[in-house]
Protein backbone atom coordinates (compact mmCIF):
# COMPACT_ATOMS: atom_id res chain seq x y z
CA UNK A 1 0.00 0.00 0.00
CA UNK A 2 2.85 2.73 0.70
CA UNK A 3 4.95 1.40 -1.88
CA UNK A 4 1.56 2.32 -4.11
CA UNK A 5 0.98 5.51 -2.38
CA UNK A 6 4.92 6.72 -2.68
CA UNK A 7 4.18 5.92 -6.61
CA UNK A 8 1.43 8.12 -7.10
CA UNK A 9 2.98 11.25 -4.89
CA UNK A 10 5.47 10.52 -7.34
CA UNK A 11 3.84 10.45 -10.25
CA UNK A 12 1.82 13.65 -9.17
CA UNK A 13 5.36 15.45 -8.21
CA UNK A 14 6.67 14.58 -12.10
CA UNK A 15 3.30 15.77 -13.45
CA UNK A 16 3.02 18.78 -11.78
CA UNK A 17 7.04 19.82 -12.16
CA UNK A 18 6.52 19.27 -15.90
CA UNK A 19 3.60 21.14 -16.31
CA UNK A 20 5.02 23.83 -14.13
CA UNK A 21 8.08 23.78 -16.72
CA UNK A 22 5.61 23.40 -19.79
CA UNK A 23 4.21 27.07 -18.46
CA UNK A 24 7.14 28.45 -17.59
CA UNK A 25 9.19 27.65 -20.64
CA UNK A 26 6.63 27.51 -23.49
CA UNK A 27 7.79 26.23 -26.97
CA UNK A 28 7.02 27.28 -30.23
CA UNK A 29 6.46 24.79 -32.84
CA UNK A 30 8.23 21.76 -30.52
CA UNK A 31 10.93 24.64 -30.52
CA UNK A 32 12.14 26.37 -27.28
CA UNK A 33 12.75 29.97 -28.50
CA UNK A 34 14.72 32.21 -26.44
CA UNK A 35 11.92 34.16 -24.48
CA UNK A 36 12.53 37.58 -22.16
CA UNK A 37 13.49 36.79 -18.53
CA UNK A 38 11.02 36.78 -15.74
CA UNK A 39 8.39 34.47 -14.10
CA UNK A 40 5.36 33.22 -15.68
CA UNK A 41 4.26 32.94 -11.96
CA UNK A 42 1.58 30.07 -11.00
CA UNK A 43 -0.61 28.54 -13.54
CA UNK A 44 -3.99 29.60 -14.21
CA UNK A 45 -3.25 33.12 -12.08
CA UNK A 46 -0.07 33.62 -12.87
CA UNK A 47 1.08 37.54 -11.45
CA UNK A 48 -2.05 38.80 -11.47
CA UNK A 49 -2.64 39.05 -7.75
CA UNK A 50 0.91 41.14 -7.73
CA UNK A 51 -0.62 43.45 -10.42
CA UNK A 52 -3.90 43.73 -8.80
CA UNK A 53 -2.11 44.81 -5.51
CA UNK A 54 -2.90 48.59 -5.72
CA UNK A 55 0.27 51.15 -4.69
CA UNK A 56 -0.46 54.23 -2.59
CA UNK A 57 -0.03 58.09 -2.69
CA UNK A 58 3.21 57.83 -5.39
CA UNK A 59 2.74 58.63 -8.61
CA UNK A 60 5.53 56.76 -9.60
CA UNK A 61 4.41 53.53 -12.59
CA UNK A 62 3.49 50.74 -10.56
CA UNK A 63 5.09 48.97 -8.83
CA UNK A 64 4.30 45.55 -10.58
CA UNK A 65 6.20 46.99 -13.38
CA UNK A 66 9.35 48.80 -11.35
CA UNK A 67 10.21 45.52 -9.42
CA UNK A 68 10.66 43.62 -12.65
CA UNK A 69 12.06 46.24 -14.01
CA UNK A 70 14.94 45.85 -11.86
CA UNK A 71 14.99 42.26 -11.05
CA UNK A 72 15.04 41.23 -15.15
CA UNK A 73 15.57 44.34 -17.01
CA UNK A 74 13.60 46.65 -19.17
CA UNK A 75 12.09 43.98 -21.13
CA UNK A 76 10.18 41.07 -19.64
CA UNK A 77 7.63 38.14 -19.60
CA UNK A 78 4.88 37.50 -16.86
CA UNK A 79 1.34 35.99 -17.06
CA UNK A 80 -1.73 37.52 -16.43
CA UNK A 81 -4.89 35.95 -16.05
CA UNK A 82 -3.78 33.06 -18.08
CA UNK A 83 -2.62 34.95 -20.93
CA UNK A 84 1.27 35.24 -21.50
CA UNK A 85 2.38 38.76 -21.50
CA UNK A 86 5.61 40.48 -23.06
CA UNK A 87 6.43 43.94 -21.08
CA UNK A 88 8.54 46.04 -22.78
CA UNK A 89 10.08 49.37 -20.96
CA UNK A 90 12.68 49.45 -23.88
CA UNK A 91 12.09 52.62 -25.37
CA UNK A 92 13.89 51.44 -28.50
CA UNK A 93 11.74 47.84 -28.63
CA UNK A 94 8.97 50.21 -28.24
CA UNK A 95 9.41 51.88 -31.08
CA UNK A 96 10.07 49.33 -33.07
CA UNK A 97 6.30 47.91 -32.07
CA UNK A 98 4.92 51.25 -32.87
CA UNK A 99 6.31 50.67 -36.40
CA UNK A 100 4.51 47.74 -36.76
CA UNK A 101 0.96 48.61 -36.15
CA UNK A 102 -0.79 46.42 -38.81
CA UNK A 103 1.57 44.60 -39.22
CA UNK A 104 3.55 42.46 -36.84
CA UNK A 105 1.02 43.88 -33.74
CA UNK A 106 -2.64 44.85 -33.35
CA UNK A 107 -4.25 47.12 -30.66
CA UNK A 108 -5.76 44.36 -28.03
CA UNK A 109 -9.10 45.98 -28.19
CA UNK A 110 -9.23 46.12 -31.79
CA UNK A 111 -7.78 42.29 -32.17
CA UNK A 112 -10.73 41.23 -29.58
CA UNK A 113 -13.43 43.05 -31.56
CA UNK A 114 -12.57 42.51 -34.94
CA UNK A 115 -13.37 38.64 -34.06
CA UNK A 116 -17.16 40.27 -33.84
CA UNK A 117 -17.39 42.45 -36.39
CA UNK A 118 -15.74 40.63 -39.10
CA UNK A 119 -18.77 40.23 -42.01
CA UNK A 120 -18.96 36.96 -43.40
CA UNK A 121 -15.35 35.87 -45.49
CA UNK A 122 -13.80 39.15 -44.15
CA UNK A 123 -10.30 38.62 -42.91
CA UNK A 124 -9.16 39.96 -39.69
CA UNK A 125 -7.13 41.99 -40.67
CA UNK A 126 -9.55 43.59 -43.13
CA UNK A 127 -12.43 44.27 -40.22
CA UNK A 128 -10.07 45.78 -38.00
CA UNK A 129 -8.71 48.27 -40.68
CA UNK A 130 -12.73 48.77 -40.89
CA UNK A 131 -13.58 49.47 -37.79
CA UNK A 132 -10.25 51.53 -36.76
CA UNK A 133 -10.83 53.42 -40.04
CA UNK A 134 -14.34 54.43 -38.36
CA UNK A 135 -13.42 55.02 -35.13
CA UNK A 136 -10.58 57.99 -36.51
CA UNK A 137 -12.53 59.34 -39.09
CA UNK A 138 -15.68 59.85 -36.56
CA UNK A 139 -13.07 61.40 -33.98
CA UNK A 140 -10.91 63.40 -36.07
CA UNK A 141 -14.08 65.07 -37.66
CA UNK A 142 -16.47 66.00 -34.67
CA UNK A 143 -12.84 66.61 -33.01
CA UNK A 144 -9.99 68.10 -34.74
CA UNK A 145 -8.68 70.49 -37.50
CA UNK A 146 -10.82 73.93 -38.14
CA UNK A 147 -13.47 72.93 -36.12
CA UNK A 148 -11.88 72.45 -33.15
CA UNK A 149 -10.11 75.85 -33.84
CA UNK A 150 -13.14 78.16 -34.85
CA UNK A 151 -16.24 76.31 -33.34
CA UNK A 152 -15.40 73.98 -30.61
CA UNK A 153 -13.08 76.38 -28.42
CA UNK A 154 -15.70 78.73 -27.92
CA UNK A 155 -18.05 76.42 -27.01
CA UNK A 156 -15.57 74.59 -24.54
CA UNK A 157 -15.41 78.46 -22.89
CA UNK A 158 -19.10 78.80 -22.73
CA UNK A 159 -20.17 75.05 -21.29
CA UNK A 160 -16.85 74.99 -18.53
CA UNK A 161 -18.13 78.57 -17.64
CA UNK A 162 -21.68 77.49 -17.43
CA UNK A 163 -20.89 74.16 -15.12
CA UNK A 164 -18.68 76.15 -12.91
CA UNK A 165 -21.27 78.76 -12.07
CA UNK A 166 -23.46 75.58 -10.94
CA UNK A 167 -21.06 74.30 -8.83
CA UNK A 168 -20.21 77.78 -7.26
CA UNK A 169 -23.84 78.02 -5.98
CA UNK A 170 -23.21 74.50 -4.52
CA UNK A 171 -21.36 72.98 -1.37
CA UNK A 172 -18.25 70.97 -1.69
CA UNK A 173 -17.97 69.14 -5.56
CA UNK A 174 -16.49 66.42 -6.17
CA UNK A 175 -14.10 67.09 -9.43
CA UNK A 176 -13.69 63.72 -11.19
CA UNK A 177 -17.98 63.29 -11.20
CA UNK A 178 -18.53 66.60 -12.03
CA UNK A 179 -16.12 67.35 -14.78
CA UNK A 180 -17.03 63.69 -16.34
CA UNK A 181 -20.76 64.66 -16.28
CA UNK A 182 -19.34 68.05 -17.81
CA UNK A 183 -17.62 66.44 -20.64
CA UNK A 184 -20.45 64.05 -21.52
CA UNK A 185 -23.24 66.12 -21.54
CA UNK A 186 -21.08 68.75 -23.71
CA UNK A 187 -19.75 66.27 -26.40
CA UNK A 188 -22.96 64.29 -26.52
CA UNK A 189 -25.08 67.70 -27.31
CA UNK A 190 -22.58 69.68 -29.28
CA UNK A 191 -20.68 66.94 -31.33
CA UNK A 192 -23.32 64.35 -31.76
CA UNK A 193 -26.29 65.71 -31.32
CA UNK A 194 -27.75 63.45 -29.01
CA UNK A 195 -29.64 65.10 -25.96
CA UNK A 196 -29.35 63.60 -22.61
CA UNK A 197 -32.26 64.98 -21.35
CA UNK A 198 -34.66 64.39 -24.02
CA UNK A 199 -33.29 60.75 -25.65
CA UNK A 200 -35.51 58.32 -24.84
CA UNK A 201 -32.65 55.31 -25.29
CA UNK A 202 -30.21 54.91 -23.08
CA UNK A 203 -27.89 53.06 -24.94
CA UNK A 204 -24.71 55.34 -25.19
CA UNK A 205 -24.95 56.85 -21.53
CA UNK A 206 -24.75 52.66 -20.38
CA UNK A 207 -22.11 52.23 -23.04
CA UNK A 208 -19.22 53.89 -21.63
CA UNK A 209 -19.53 51.53 -18.27
CA UNK A 210 -19.50 48.68 -21.07
CA UNK A 211 -16.48 49.83 -22.97
CA UNK A 212 -14.61 51.83 -19.99
CA UNK A 213 -13.45 48.99 -18.54
CA UNK A 214 -12.21 47.38 -22.10
CA UNK A 215 -10.23 50.75 -22.61
CA UNK A 216 -8.86 50.80 -19.04
CA UNK A 217 -7.42 47.73 -18.29
CA UNK A 218 -8.82 44.28 -19.12
CA UNK A 219 -8.17 42.05 -16.89
CA UNK A 220 -10.74 39.41 -17.27
CA UNK A 221 -11.56 38.13 -13.87
CA UNK A 222 -14.59 37.38 -12.55
CA UNK A 223 -16.01 40.05 -10.33
CA UNK A 224 -14.73 42.68 -12.58
CA UNK A 225 -16.15 44.99 -15.09
CA UNK A 226 -14.35 43.78 -17.60
CA UNK A 227 -15.40 40.46 -17.01
CA UNK A 228 -19.33 41.50 -17.07
CA UNK A 229 -18.63 42.91 -19.85
CA UNK A 230 -17.07 40.08 -21.64
CA UNK A 231 -19.99 37.99 -21.46
CA UNK A 232 -22.50 40.58 -22.34
CA UNK A 233 -20.51 40.87 -25.63
CA UNK A 234 -20.33 37.05 -26.17
CA UNK A 235 -24.47 36.71 -25.41
CA UNK A 236 -24.95 39.57 -28.00
CA UNK A 237 -22.57 37.30 -30.57
CA UNK A 238 -25.12 35.24 -31.38
CA UNK A 239 -27.95 37.46 -31.73
CA UNK A 240 -25.98 39.50 -34.26
CA UNK A 241 -25.62 36.47 -36.30
CA UNK A 242 -28.95 35.51 -35.77
CA UNK A 243 -30.38 38.71 -37.36
CA UNK A 244 -29.77 40.18 -40.73
CA UNK A 245 -25.98 39.76 -39.81
CA UNK A 246 -24.34 42.88 -41.83
CA UNK A 247 -27.11 45.76 -40.97
CA UNK A 248 -26.66 45.09 -37.09
CA UNK A 249 -22.94 44.81 -37.37
CA UNK A 250 -22.76 48.33 -38.57
CA UNK A 251 -25.21 49.71 -36.14
CA UNK A 252 -23.30 48.16 -33.30
CA UNK A 253 -20.17 49.32 -34.44
CA UNK A 254 -21.70 52.88 -34.34
CA UNK A 255 -22.23 52.51 -30.79
CA UNK A 256 -19.24 50.95 -29.76
CA UNK A 257 -17.85 53.91 -31.50
CA UNK A 258 -19.47 56.55 -29.65
CA UNK A 259 -18.72 54.33 -26.33
CA UNK A 260 -15.01 54.39 -27.01
CA UNK A 261 -15.25 58.46 -27.65
CA UNK A 262 -17.06 58.36 -24.03
CA UNK A 263 -14.71 56.45 -22.11
CA UNK A 264 -11.61 58.23 -23.67
CA UNK A 265 -13.50 61.51 -22.31
CA UNK A 266 -13.05 59.41 -19.15
CA UNK A 267 -8.94 60.55 -19.46
CA UNK A 268 -9.70 64.36 -19.63
CA UNK A 269 -11.39 63.94 -16.34
CA UNK A 270 -9.01 62.30 -14.83
CA UNK A 271 -5.98 65.00 -15.92
CA UNK A 272 -8.20 67.59 -14.63
CA UNK A 273 -9.04 66.33 -11.83
CA UNK A 274 -5.14 65.58 -10.84
CA UNK A 275 -4.30 68.79 -12.58
CA UNK A 276 -6.26 70.51 -9.81
CA UNK A 277 -4.60 68.37 -7.07
CA UNK A 278 -1.28 69.19 -7.73
CA UNK A 279 -2.36 73.07 -8.25
CA UNK A 280 -3.93 72.53 -4.50
CA UNK A 281 -0.56 71.55 -3.35
CA UNK A 282 1.56 73.78 -5.32
CA UNK A 283 0.30 77.68 -4.74
CA UNK A 284 2.85 78.99 -6.52
CA UNK A 285 2.05 77.55 -9.84
CA UNK A 286 -1.59 78.79 -9.06
CA UNK A 287 -0.10 82.36 -8.78
CA UNK A 288 1.77 82.04 -12.25
CA UNK A 289 -0.90 79.81 -13.82
CA UNK A 290 -3.56 82.73 -12.69
CA UNK A 291 -0.90 85.35 -13.56
CA UNK A 292 -0.64 84.07 -17.19
CA UNK A 293 -4.34 83.90 -17.78
CA UNK A 294 -5.43 87.06 -16.40
CA UNK A 295 -2.80 88.85 -18.68
CA UNK A 296 -4.81 87.16 -21.99
CA UNK A 297 -7.99 89.32 -20.27
CA UNK A 298 -6.05 92.31 -19.70
CA UNK A 299 -4.55 92.43 -23.38
CA UNK A 300 -8.31 92.48 -24.32
CA UNK A 301 -10.05 95.29 -25.57
CA UNK A 302 -13.53 93.63 -24.61
CA UNK A 303 -12.74 91.43 -21.38
CA UNK A 304 -16.08 89.60 -21.98
CA UNK A 305 -15.01 88.10 -25.40
CA UNK A 306 -14.05 84.50 -25.44
CA UNK A 307 -10.38 82.57 -25.43
CA UNK A 308 -9.48 82.58 -29.17
CA UNK A 309 -6.96 80.45 -30.98
CA UNK A 310 -4.29 83.19 -31.20
CA UNK A 311 -4.74 83.30 -27.40
CA UNK A 312 -4.82 79.91 -26.46
CA UNK A 313 -1.74 79.56 -28.64
CA UNK A 314 0.39 82.40 -26.66
CA UNK A 315 -0.61 80.49 -23.06
CA UNK A 316 2.56 78.79 -22.75
CA UNK A 317 2.93 78.58 -18.92
CA UNK A 318 -0.96 77.01 -18.99
CA UNK A 319 0.44 74.35 -21.87
CA UNK A 320 3.23 73.32 -19.28
CA UNK A 321 0.78 72.90 -16.71
CA UNK A 322 -0.92 70.53 -18.59
CA UNK A 323 2.03 69.06 -20.00
CA UNK A 324 3.62 68.46 -16.76
CA UNK A 325 0.32 67.01 -15.57
CA UNK A 326 0.10 64.48 -18.84
CA UNK A 327 3.73 63.45 -18.08
CA UNK A 328 2.58 62.75 -13.96
CA UNK A 329 -0.93 60.63 -14.89
CA UNK A 330 0.17 57.74 -17.09
CA UNK A 331 -3.51 56.19 -16.07
CA UNK A 332 -2.63 52.23 -17.49
CA UNK A 333 0.80 51.16 -16.77
CA UNK A 334 1.16 50.20 -20.52
CA UNK A 335 -0.47 49.88 -23.77
CA UNK A 336 -1.34 46.66 -25.20
CA UNK A 337 -0.78 45.08 -28.43
CA UNK A 338 -1.11 41.80 -29.21
CA UNK A 339 1.63 39.96 -31.67
CA UNK A 340 0.38 39.00 -34.91
CA UNK A 341 3.59 36.55 -35.66
CA UNK A 342 6.76 35.46 -33.65
CA UNK A 343 8.62 39.14 -33.28
CA UNK A 344 12.54 38.83 -32.59
CA UNK A 345 13.73 42.00 -30.90
CA UNK A 346 16.93 42.20 -29.20
CA UNK A 347 17.94 38.60 -28.71
CA UNK A 348 14.53 37.64 -27.49
CA UNK A 349 11.24 36.60 -29.24
CA UNK A 350 7.67 37.52 -28.42
CA UNK A 351 5.67 34.39 -29.40
CA UNK A 352 2.63 35.35 -31.93
CA UNK A 353 -0.44 34.86 -30.37
CA UNK A 354 1.18 37.00 -26.42
CA UNK A 355 0.25 39.59 -25.21
CA UNK A 356 2.81 42.89 -25.40
CA UNK A 357 2.49 45.74 -22.76
CA UNK A 358 4.57 48.53 -24.09
CA UNK A 359 5.59 50.69 -20.87
CA UNK A 360 5.55 53.87 -22.21
CA UNK A 361 5.55 55.97 -19.01
CA UNK A 362 8.68 55.16 -18.33
CA UNK A 363 10.47 57.30 -20.46
CA UNK A 364 8.17 60.31 -18.65
CA UNK A 365 10.07 59.32 -14.91
CA UNK A 366 13.40 58.99 -16.90
CA UNK A 367 15.40 61.07 -14.50
CA UNK A 368 17.94 62.48 -17.05
CA UNK A 369 15.25 63.85 -18.99
CA UNK A 370 13.26 65.32 -15.89
CA UNK A 371 15.20 66.22 -12.71
CA UNK A 372 13.35 64.62 -10.03
CA UNK A 373 10.99 63.17 -12.11
CA UNK A 374 8.29 62.68 -9.54
CA UNK A 375 7.93 66.20 -8.68
CA UNK A 376 4.92 68.46 -10.41
CA UNK A 377 7.46 71.17 -11.59
CA UNK A 378 5.37 73.40 -14.75
CA UNK A 379 8.78 75.31 -14.73
CA UNK A 380 11.05 72.70 -16.32
CA UNK A 381 9.16 72.59 -19.80
CA UNK A 382 11.00 75.76 -20.63
CA UNK A 383 14.30 73.93 -20.83
CA UNK A 384 12.83 70.65 -22.89
CA UNK A 385 13.34 70.73 -26.44
CA UNK A 386 10.98 69.07 -29.42
CA UNK A 387 13.97 66.64 -30.72
CA UNK A 388 14.20 65.25 -26.63
CA UNK A 389 10.59 65.45 -26.24
CA UNK A 390 9.37 63.70 -28.95
CA UNK A 391 11.38 60.21 -27.62
CA UNK A 392 10.58 61.36 -23.76
CA UNK A 393 6.56 62.33 -24.21
CA UNK A 394 4.42 60.13 -25.29
CA UNK A 395 1.58 60.67 -22.89
CA UNK A 396 -1.11 60.29 -26.36
CA UNK A 397 0.81 56.93 -27.70
CA UNK A 398 3.28 56.64 -30.57
CA UNK A 399 3.43 55.84 -34.14
CA UNK A 400 -0.10 55.49 -36.49
CA UNK A 401 -2.23 54.80 -33.50
CA UNK A 402 -1.29 57.97 -32.07
CA UNK A 403 -4.39 59.21 -29.72
CA UNK A 404 -7.02 60.93 -32.34
CA UNK A 405 -7.98 63.34 -29.84
CA UNK A 406 -4.81 64.54 -28.71
CA UNK A 407 -5.72 68.16 -29.57
CA UNK A 408 -8.86 68.35 -28.76
CA UNK A 409 -8.16 67.01 -25.18
CA UNK A 410 -5.06 69.76 -24.89
CA UNK A 411 -7.54 72.94 -25.75
CA UNK A 412 -10.39 71.58 -23.27
CA UNK A 413 -7.80 70.88 -20.44
CA UNK A 414 -6.60 74.78 -21.41
CA UNK A 415 -9.83 76.47 -22.21
CA UNK A 416 -11.10 74.42 -18.74
CA UNK A 417 -8.31 75.65 -16.47
CA UNK A 418 -8.27 79.49 -18.12
CA UNK A 419 -12.53 79.74 -16.69
CA UNK A 420 -11.22 77.88 -13.21
CA UNK A 421 -8.83 80.51 -12.58
CA UNK A 422 -9.68 83.89 -14.21
CA UNK A 423 -13.52 83.62 -12.71
CA UNK A 424 -13.35 81.64 -9.84
CA UNK A 425 -11.59 81.22 -6.45
CA UNK A 426 -11.41 77.29 -5.13
CA UNK A 427 -10.41 75.65 -2.10
CA UNK A 428 -9.65 71.97 -1.54
CA UNK A 429 -11.98 70.37 1.16
CA UNK A 430 -11.16 67.11 1.13
CA UNK A 431 -9.55 64.41 -0.77
CA UNK A 432 -6.73 64.08 -3.07
CA UNK A 433 -5.36 60.94 -2.54
CA UNK A 434 -4.29 58.82 -5.57
CA UNK A 435 -3.62 55.01 -6.56
CA UNK A 436 -2.42 52.96 -9.02
CA UNK A 437 -4.63 49.48 -9.23
CA UNK A 438 -3.34 49.14 -11.42
CA UNK A 439 -5.34 52.09 -13.39
CA UNK A 440 -4.54 56.07 -11.73
CA UNK A 441 -7.92 56.48 -9.40
CA UNK A 442 -8.75 58.64 -6.61
CA UNK A 443 -9.87 56.40 -4.06
CA UNK A 444 -11.72 59.29 -1.68
CA UNK A 445 -12.28 61.90 -4.90
CA UNK A 446 -11.43 65.46 -4.94
CA UNK A 447 -13.50 67.41 -3.13
CA UNK A 448 -13.11 71.46 -4.16
CA UNK A 449 -15.28 74.35 -2.82
CA UNK A 450 -15.59 77.30 -5.99
CA UNK A 451 -17.04 80.61 -5.55
CA UNK A 452 -17.35 82.92 -8.32
CA UNK A 453 -14.42 86.70 -8.36
CA UNK A 454 -17.03 88.63 -8.83
CA UNK A 455 -18.61 88.37 -5.27
C1 LIG B 1 -6.07 63.30 -21.65
C2 LIG B 1 -6.84 62.64 -22.46
C3 LIG B 1 -6.41 61.47 -23.33
C4 LIG B 1 -5.32 60.67 -23.25
C5 LIG B 1 -4.17 60.72 -22.23
C6 LIG B 1 -5.42 59.71 -24.35
C7 LIG B 1 -4.48 58.73 -24.61
C8 LIG B 1 -4.55 57.89 -25.69
C9 LIG B 1 -3.54 56.89 -25.99
C10 LIG B 1 -2.29 56.62 -25.15
C11 LIG B 1 -3.92 56.25 -27.12
C12 LIG B 1 -3.18 55.14 -27.85
C13 LIG B 1 -3.63 53.82 -27.30
C14 LIG B 1 -2.73 52.71 -27.75
O1 LIG B 1 -1.75 52.96 -28.48
O2 LIG B 1 -2.97 51.57 -27.34
C15 LIG B 1 -5.18 56.84 -27.55
C16 LIG B 1 -5.89 56.45 -28.67
C17 LIG B 1 -7.08 57.04 -29.06
N1 LIG B 1 -7.73 58.08 -28.46
FE1 LIG B 1 -7.11 59.07 -26.82
N2 LIG B 1 -6.57 59.96 -25.05
C18 LIG B 1 -7.21 61.02 -24.47
C19 LIG B 1 -8.39 61.59 -24.88
C20 LIG B 1 -9.10 61.24 -26.00
C21 LIG B 1 -10.32 61.88 -26.43
C22 LIG B 1 -11.02 63.02 -25.72
C23 LIG B 1 -10.71 61.25 -27.58
C24 LIG B 1 -11.92 61.52 -28.45
C25 LIG B 1 -12.34 62.72 -28.76
C26 LIG B 1 -9.73 60.22 -27.86
C27 LIG B 1 -9.78 59.36 -28.93
C28 LIG B 1 -8.86 58.37 -29.19
C29 LIG B 1 -8.95 57.47 -30.33
C30 LIG B 1 -10.04 57.45 -31.41
C31 LIG B 1 -7.83 56.62 -30.25
C32 LIG B 1 -7.46 55.50 -31.21
C33 LIG B 1 -6.58 56.09 -32.27
C34 LIG B 1 -6.19 55.09 -33.31
O3 LIG B 1 -6.19 53.90 -33.03
O4 LIG B 1 -5.89 55.52 -34.43
N3 LIG B 1 -8.77 60.24 -26.88
N4 LIG B 1 -5.53 57.84 -26.66
C1 LIG C 1 -26.25 71.95 -11.55
O1 LIG C 1 -25.78 70.98 -10.61
C2 LIG C 1 -26.78 70.10 -10.14
C3 LIG C 1 -26.17 69.21 -9.06
O2 LIG C 1 -24.99 68.59 -9.50
C4 LIG C 1 -27.35 69.29 -11.29
O3 LIG C 1 -28.35 68.43 -10.84
C5 LIG C 1 -27.93 70.26 -12.33
O4 LIG C 1 -28.39 69.53 -13.45
C6 LIG C 1 -26.86 71.25 -12.77
N1 LIG C 1 -27.45 72.20 -13.71
C7 LIG C 1 -26.83 72.66 -14.77
C8 LIG C 1 -27.58 73.65 -15.60
O5 LIG C 1 -25.71 72.32 -15.09
C1 LIG D 1 -26.12 70.17 -20.61
O1 LIG D 1 -25.82 71.04 -21.69
C2 LIG D 1 -26.86 71.89 -22.09
C3 LIG D 1 -26.36 72.75 -23.24
O2 LIG D 1 -25.83 71.96 -24.25
C4 LIG D 1 -27.34 72.74 -20.93
O3 LIG D 1 -28.44 73.53 -21.33
C5 LIG D 1 -27.72 71.85 -19.76
O4 LIG D 1 -28.06 72.63 -18.65
C6 LIG D 1 -26.57 70.95 -19.40
N1 LIG D 1 -26.95 70.06 -18.32
C7 LIG D 1 -26.15 69.71 -17.31
C8 LIG D 1 -26.68 68.78 -16.31
O5 LIG D 1 -25.00 70.15 -17.23
C1 LIG E 1 3.80 70.36 -24.56
O1 LIG E 1 4.02 69.14 -25.24
C2 LIG E 1 3.96 69.20 -26.64
C3 LIG E 1 4.16 67.80 -27.16
O2 LIG E 1 2.97 67.06 -26.98
C4 LIG E 1 5.05 70.13 -27.17
O3 LIG E 1 4.97 70.21 -28.58
C5 LIG E 1 4.86 71.49 -26.56
O4 LIG E 1 5.91 72.34 -26.96
C6 LIG E 1 4.84 71.39 -25.04
N1 LIG E 1 4.52 72.71 -24.48
C7 LIG E 1 5.33 73.36 -23.68
C8 LIG E 1 4.90 74.71 -23.24
O5 LIG E 1 6.38 72.91 -23.31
Amino acid sequence: MLGIGLVLVAFCVIYYTHLLIKWRYPKINGVRVQLPPGSMGLPIIGETIQLLIPSYNSIDIHPFVRKRIQRHGPIFRTNLVGRPVIVSADPEVNKYIFSQEGNLVEMWYLDSFAKLFAFEGESKVTAIGRVHRYLRGITLNHFGGESLREKMLPQIEVAVNDNLCNWSTQGPVEVKSAISRMIFNFTAKVAFGYDVETSKGEKIENLPNFIKSLMSFPLNIPGTTFHKCMKDIFLIKPLMIWHQRSFLTEDFIAELAFGILFAAFESVSTTLTLAIKFLAENPLVLEELTAENEAVLKKRENPDSLLTWEEYKTMSFTTSVVNETLRLMNIPPGLLRKALKDINVKGYTIPAGWTIMLVTPIVHLNPETYKDPLKFNPWRWKDLNQATLSKSFMPFGGGTRQCAGAEFSKVYMAAFLHVLVTKYRWTKVKGGRITRSPILLFPDGVHIKVSSKRD
